[in-house]
This record gives structure tokens, C-alpha cells and sequence, in this order.
């Protein structure tokens, strides 16, 4: 990768099954640990335009907690209605113990 990546957050800060949420640029993202990965999505539903912070991990999915669409953290993915488009999701790196993201995809 290569890049415009730039670290984020310490792996330590976000443990397994939890997130955290950062400030990219102008980007609200979620940094998420699930499953032993780490993802970079943006806080932003594409149903209704509701920060999915507000929502819990479900394994490797995001639930919204408005209209509860889940998303998969990887590919962005609606699972579930009422939300027909995928959100924003971002390149990770893991370098250092720190989670770097490509916030420019
Ligand atoms: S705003 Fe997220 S499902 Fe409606």
C-alpha cells in the first residue's frame, strides 16, 4: 500500500470487539478491532446520514442504531435493510503497534 496512509491510533487503545473514533482530514471515521482485524469506516450511515458510533460491532458487522442496517466493516456492505448503499470504507495498515488508515479512497 502506498500511500497516503497516516497512523490513527494505537492497537492497545482499541481492544478486540470495540472502536474508537478518529479525526481524518475532514473524515469522521470509526477505527474498529474485530475478529483479530482492525477497520477503518466512515461514521456515517448511508441510510439517513446517522453517525453509526452511535451503533455497537456485531462481530465483523456495525450495526446502526436508528433503522438498525448492519454493514460489514470490510467491504461496506448494507446486510440488512432499511439501507441500500455501502458506506465509506478505508485502507488499514498495522506498522509499529499503530493503526494507519488511507483516508484519500
Ligand atoms: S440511519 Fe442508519 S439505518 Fe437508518
Amino acid at each position: 500500500m502506498a500511500d497516503g496512509s497516516i497512523p490513527v491510533a494505537d492497537c492497545a487503545a482499541i481492544p478486540e470487539g470495540r472502536f474508537i473514533k478518529v479525526k481524518v482530514e475532514s473524515l469522521d471515521l470509526i477505527i474498529a478491532h474485530a475478529g483479530g482485524r482492525y477497520y477503518a469506516i466512515e461514521d456515517l450511515c448511508s441510510h439517513e446520514d446517522y453517525p453509526l458510533s452511535f451503533g455497537c460491532l456485531h462481530g465483523a458487522t456495525i450495526k446502526c442504531s436508528l433503522h438498525g442496517s448492519a454493514f460489514d466493516l470490510a467491504s461496506g456492505q448494507p446486510l440488512s435493510p432499511p439501507a441500500e448503499q455501502p458506506i465509506r470504507v478505508f485502507p488499514v495498515q498495522i506498522r509499529d503497534e499503530k493503526v494507519w488508515v488511507d483516508p484519500i479512497v
